[in-house]
């Protein structure tokens, strides 16, 4: 089975002082983790879609996603502190619910990337049911330099540097292994998700992104995607 996890348990402080975390902030007419849910629910291979929120937005969560979404297979469930962990969360609601096998995937996506394309989503499908670990991805623009606090120690070369975005999806019970793998240490500080599976040796393979699938993060992205909404209609 294809499983669909939204990832919306962030608080969105970069994001200044508004009243409610980002992603249930209002995008043109709706909130922005509803245009991204709206996505979703147009691929029909999903046998559940998962919305991971944090637990005292649970109501209002529940709340929109009656008054917008019209399909059962979406269901609310609570996240966790670090972005990590809310999605463990949700692979603990499917073990839970649902009878998975070793073939089951599980496609996972920021709810503030409001703009990804049913060919994002159908490309992490296919390649997910053939690796263990799927990262979405754009070549880097800019040269990446990496540096200490004042001085730069390496500047690699840009091709073979690329940004990352979601979906990352998974072969469900090889992410569970390597979560397990993990120390305490690391499942606290890991940031990036497909990394949980590449320190566990699993290869991570690529799928294209596009630069229009960033992620609203700041006051600034936020106008970016009001002004890209309202040219699309
Ligand atoms: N996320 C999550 N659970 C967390 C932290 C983050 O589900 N504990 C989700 C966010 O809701 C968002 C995505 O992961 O859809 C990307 O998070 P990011 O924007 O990097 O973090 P936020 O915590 O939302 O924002 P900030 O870092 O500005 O506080």
């Amino acid at each position: 089975m294809i499983y669909a996890q939204i990832l919306a348990g962030g608080k969105g402080t970069r994001m200044g002082h508004v009243k409610m975390p980002k992603q249930f902030l209002t995008l043109a007419d709706k909130p922005i983790l509803i245009h991204t849910v709206e996505k979703f629910v147009l691929e029909s291979r999903f046998a559940a879609i998962l919305i991971v929120c944090p637990a005292d937005w649970l109501s209002h969560t529940k709340e929109i996603v009656h008054r917008y979404i019209h399909d059962d297979r979406v269901k609310v469930v609570t996240g966790g502190a670090e972005r990590n962990e809310t999605l463990m969360q949700g692979i603990n609601y499917l073990q839970t619910h649902y009878d998975l096998t070793d073939d089951d995937v599980v496609i996972t996506h920021d709810a503030v990337r409001p703009f990804i394309t049913q060919r994002i989503i159908a490309d992490n499908i296919t390649a997910a049911l053939q690796y263990p670990a799927v990262d979405t991805v754009v070549p880097a623009i800019d040269t990446i330099v990496q540096g200490a606090t004042e001085s730069v120690t390496t500047i690699p070369v840009r091709e073979s540097m690329y940004q990352g975005q979601t979906p990352q999806s998974f072969n469900i019970q090889a992410l569970i292994k390597a979560y397990d793998k993990l120390t305490t240490d690391q499942k606290a500080t890991l940031s990036d998700s497909c990394k949980i599976c590449l320190l566990a040796g699993e290869t991570v393979h690529l799928v294209r992104g596009e630069n229009f699938n960033f992620k609203i993060t700041t006051p600034y992205d936020l106008k970016v995607a009001t002004a890209l909404v309202e040219t699309r209609e």
